[in-house]
């Protein structure tokens, strides 16, 4: 069920049977103010421009034709200002949608007529360090549009292009093989990347033997000896361990079967290279391999160089993404590429995309995108980091956000079992990370702030869980199952009919999410609607002595599609609800 669809389709053959051309849109948006319908269409205006006629009469015109049509769906077209077409919706209609929606298994939300194939590149950890916050946002805003997408229909293959190759790699298995060695356990040795990372970096800045060792462990791994190569799958699994557990605790969909690193591609490297030569795109400079985008010049003309081959023969960061793209393309058949990154690499994919379009490796069916995201800041307005100005361990985050949930919790209900307590600080902890920054739009910086993301009021993931859990203490307290309610559905006063409308429009807003990959939408979304429901609750009664069985029923019926509906939305976003808090 889509109201903003069923209205188009109306109301544009309302326009054909006015003889308007059939490239005009009908432009139905929903009203924007109370009074002034609760949908309009806007068509009129243009099409009156492009006709040469006056627009007025024209919507007088196009609402004669629209009556029939919307007989028993709108109570009222009216014309208003220059031409806008004001629609009122249908109470009894309404009911009737609200009560196929509430026992709906997919909330009556239809799959997309035509999915596509959508590989999503998100998180991309390298695997020589910590995972740190700098991934958080990647890992947690792609993730929320993988389960958006794949809800809608869409195929969705995820993608963690993690960072497992490269000169430093030489290095840490050199470290790895002294360690191991030393004191034989893997795990141990890398139970902190960080301080393994130094320990090595140490090394190889003050000894030599260790250094050139390190070297040339580089060139017989990128040559495949075997024993280089399992050093290397050794340390790769122990810290890819890491990262999946992080991914766990984040309830994160990610796991090792999505991992295909820069690594993956090293046998295309050099093809690559070879068919960007033979296209006249790249040419040596200064004995490397470059690619010149004039398309991506500077200010005065001069173009914007892409070295794809170090003089030497080594490859960088940009030719395993040239590589992956055109995997992606011709062998995972991709229709959409989302590359959830940085806004800092804005360059480094704007030169990936262009090349990929001059080589055709990506025709312009395939939609390529960098869903650019802004960096995440301190309270001190400066990127976030310790005390002591270190990067900051997602792991330690994430125990810290249950922590302080859980004190939160504690604080708020003296009710609770100490099981219970423990699994909704999880729910709570983790929810306002994830929920803290997807309610942000994705493209700014945003302050990381522990007391407004663990609000019980404004825009943040307890208030959406505790709305979610008033709901369930109704249903409790009237000793009902939802389920069971079979009664009409009777949109009666004006706060029920303004919430079951922003209810039926749940589909419009997730078109528009994963048309722009904005998850902050839905976040607003939901939290609109646990305020109209607030508004709802305080003046429609429900279990108030004297109100009819049928008024209550009808009523509960709605407030359980408001519960379904956050519940919906916080799961598409990746965050749980829970009976009570
Ligand atoms: N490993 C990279 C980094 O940490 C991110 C990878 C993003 N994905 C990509 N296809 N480049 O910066």
């Amino acid at each position: 069920m889509n109201i903003r669809e069923l209205l188009n389709d109306k109301v544009l053959s309302a326009m054909a049977a006015c003889g308007i051309p059939a490239d005009l849109p009908a432009l139905i948006a929903p009203g924007k103010k109370a009074g002034f319908g609760d949908y309009q269409a806007n068509c009129a205006m243009g099409a009156a421009k492009v006709m040469g006629t006056n627009p007025r009469e024209l919507a007088g015109r196009i609402v004669a034709a629209l009556q029939p049509e919307l007989e028993g769906i709108a109570d009222k077209l009216e014309i208003a200002g220059p031409g806008f077409i004001n629609i009122d919706l249908n109470p009894t209609w309404l009911g009737q949608q609200i009560a196929s929606a509430q026992t709906d298994a997919r909330l009556n939300i239809a799959n997309v007529s035509n999915p596509q194939t959508v590989v999503i590149d998100y998180s991309g950890p390298n695997l020589a360090k910590e995972m740190h916050v700098g991934h958080l946002r990647s890992t947690i805003i792609g993730d929320a549009l993988a389960r958006l997408l794949e809800f809608q229909g869409h195929k969705v293959i995820r993608q963690n292009h993690v960072g497992d190759w490269g000169t430093q790699f030489g290095m840490l298995i050199a470290e790895l093989e002294e360690q191991l060695g030393a004191n034989q356990d893997g795990e141990m040795a890398l139970k902190d990347l960080e301080v393994f990372y130094q320990q090595a970096k140490k090394h190889f800045d003050d000894d030599e033997n260790f250094a050139n060792k390190a070297r040339d462990y580089v060139v017989r791994l990128q040559s495949g000896d075997a024993n280089m190569l399992k050093l290397w799958q050794q340390f790769k699994d122990i810290s890819l361990h890491h990262s999946t557990e992080i991914y766990q605790q984040l309830n994160v969909t990610l796991n090792d079967e999505h991992v295909r690193g820069e690594s993956f591609y090293n046998n295309d490297l050099a093809p690559v290279v070879k068919e960007l030569q033979d296209q006249g795109l790249a040419s040596e400079s200064e004995g490397a391999q470059v690619v010149f985008l004039q398309e991506l010049a500077d200010k005065d003309g001069n173009p914007s160089p892409v070295i794809i081959q170090k003089q030497g023969g080594g490859f960088l960061y940009a030719t395993s993404d040239i590589a992956a793209l055109r995997y992606r393309v011709k062998t995972l058949h991709a229709n959409r590429i989302m590359y959830f990154i940085d806004a800092r690499q804005s360059l480094h994919m704007q030169q990936v995309f262009t090349i990929a379009r001059k080589a055709k490796f990506a025709d312009d069916s395939v939609s390529l995108e960098h869903l650019a995201f802004g960096t995440m800041m301190g309270n001190d307005g400066k990127p976030f980091k310790t005390r002591t100005g270190g990067t900051v361990k997602l792991a330690e985050l994430l125990t810290e956000a249950v922590e302080r949930a859980g004190n939160l919790v504690r604080e708020r209900s003296t009710d609770l079992s100490e099981s219970e307590i423990t699994e909704i600080a999880r729910k709570v902890g983790i929810g306002s990370v994830k929920y803290s920054d997807l309610s942000k739009t994705r493209t700014n910086d945003y302050i990381f702030s522990w007391d407004s993301m663990l609000s019980f009021e404004g825009n943040t993931a307890p208030y959406m869980q505790y709305a979610f859990t008033r709901v369930q203490s109704i249903f409790r307290k009237a000793g009902v199952q939802p389920e069971s309610l079979q009664n009409k559905i009777v949109i009666g006063t004006e706060q029920e009919k303004t919430l079951a409308i922003k209810l039926l429009q749940f589909s419009e807003v997730l078109d528009q999410v994963s048309r722009e990959a904005l998850p902050h939408l839905l976040c607003t979304y939901l939290y609109e609607i646990a305020s109209l429901y607030m508004t709802f609750y305080e003046a429609c009664p429900i279990l108030k002595e004297g109100i009819e069985p049928d008024v209550r029923d009808s009523r509960l019926r709605l407030c359980h599609l408001v519960a379904r509906t956050i519940e919906q939305g916080l799961d598409l976003l990746g965050i749980e609800v829970m009976e009570r808090m």
